[in-house]
């Protein structure tokens, strides 16, 4: 890898300045997801076992280069003193002295960086300042990779620079799904838009042996092809767009696959009566809600000889009942292989995360990307600034 891990760093003594990506869902001043809090554990730990002092940088929100009260990070510290086993020193204003004062264990968090506007403008100030409060500089935030901002992108050339255990993860993961993947490679891609996803198709069918289109946007690629779509989700001013992708997907051979039945409703609502119809047969009233039993079927064939998947996006409304049915199906499937040894799985995406777990599918896949929008860009064939800033190193 091109890229320096903690195991190539001395921290015995360092401050280590530790950016993290503990942007985590909250209601009522309680975290209601931890995830992102989670992985960043092995991290801390190592820091500390190596007898470095980890130093947090992180954003919260998007308050817009000022302070925002409900964005603090403050809030945050009884959750990561809690699963970090230790207490954590929160720091509004960070100063020299302050930090400098602290005991060589200390765990350290530091304001939300995005209270500055020098942080999404990367103003070389504000990485300078911060590169001179620590020794060492570790990126563990592959979800926030995707922004040059100065705790991102700007301070990491400035210091010698590694990934935490989480961007290696991650990096791995990500790797091994669609750079080096053993094959054949299934992408799944679904969702409710192709003008967000755009980029990614265009990328992927030159990647991938399959490339599975569910959800609204798959709509879009049968009305491109002629076929119906009644009331559906559709973008139909994208139609040569979907042509010219299938085409470039057939040069590339990449076998591209569209619903090959469709669940139907009348009504966008959990419960609403729908109707299983051929893909040449929606009705003129009707709306495309979820891919059919035989479309689940073809894409579990698929999945049988895929020796990798990469997957964002649902195949249907799944947030609806009983419009999850394909997405659930789907990825139980590609569960029970992996659980077996058979695939290698990687999905990625903030609602891709809420299907599978809803699926309860989430825990037998190989990987699990933190990233939202990160993992998009990354699927786009991106570079991403963050990574890449510790690549130069
Ligand atoms: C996320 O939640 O996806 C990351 O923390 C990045 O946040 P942003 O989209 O506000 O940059
Ligand atoms: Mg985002």
């Amino acid at each position: 890898m091109a890229w320096k891990t903690l195991d190539d760093m001395d921290l015995n003594g360092k401050r280590v300045l530790t950016r993290v990506d503990i942007n985590v869902p909250m209601e009522d001043g309680k975290v209601t997801d931890a995830t992102r809090i989670e992985r960043i554990v092995p991290t801390i730990k190592d820091i500390l076992a190596k007898g470095g002092s980890p130093i947090l940088l992180a954003h919260f929100g998007r308050p817009k280069g000022k302070p925002v009260p409900e964005m603090s990070l403050g809030q945050l510290v009884p959750a990561l003193s809690e699963a970090f086993g230790t207490e954590v020193t929160f720091i509004e204003r960070p100063s020299h002295d302050e930090i400098f004062a602290l005991p060589s264990d200390a765990v350290v968090l530091i304001e939300n960086t995005r209270f500055s506007p020098m942080e999404e403008a990367n103003d070389p100030q504000m990485a300078g300042f911060l590169s001179t409060l620590g020794d060492i500089y570790c990126n563990d935030a592959f979800s926030a990779a995707h922004r040059a901002h100065a705790s991102t992108e700007g301070v990491a050339r400035l210091m010698p620079a590694c990934a935490g255990r989480l961007m290696q993860a991650e990096l791995s993961a990500l790797e091994s799904a669609l750079s080096k993947p053993e094959r054949p490679v299934v992408a799944v891609v679904g969702g409710a838009k192709v003008s967000t996803k755009l980029e990614l198709l265009g990328n992927l069918v030159e990647k991938v042996d399959h490339l599975v289109i569910g959800g609204g946007m798959a709509n879009t690629f049968l009305a491109a092809q002629g076929l119906p779509v009644g009331k559906s989700l559709c973008e139909h001013d994208l139609a040569d767009t979907a042509r010219e992708i299938m085409a470039k997907a057939e040069s590339a051979g990449c076998d591209i696959v569209l619903p090959a039945d469709l669940v139907v409703a009348r009504e966008f609502k959990a419960g609403a009566e729908n109707e299983t119809v051929a893909t040449n047969a929606c009705p003129d009233d009707a709306m495309i809600l979820d891919a059919g039993p035989v479309a689940v079927e073809r894409i579990s064939a698929i999945l049988d000889q895929a020796k990798t998947l990469i997957w964002n996006g649902p195949l249907g409304a799944f947030e609806i009942e009983p419009f999850n049915a394909a997405t659930n199906a789907a990825a139980a499937k590609a569960a029970e292989l992996s659980k077996a040894g058979q695939l290698i799985s990687v999905a990625g995406g903030g609602d891709t995360v809420a299907a599978l777990n809803g699926a309860n599918a989430a825990d037998d896949f190989t990987y699990i990307s933190t990233a939202g929008g990160a993992f998009l860009e990354w699927m786009e064939g991106k570079t991403l600034p963050g990574v890449a800033a510790l690549e130069a190193d």
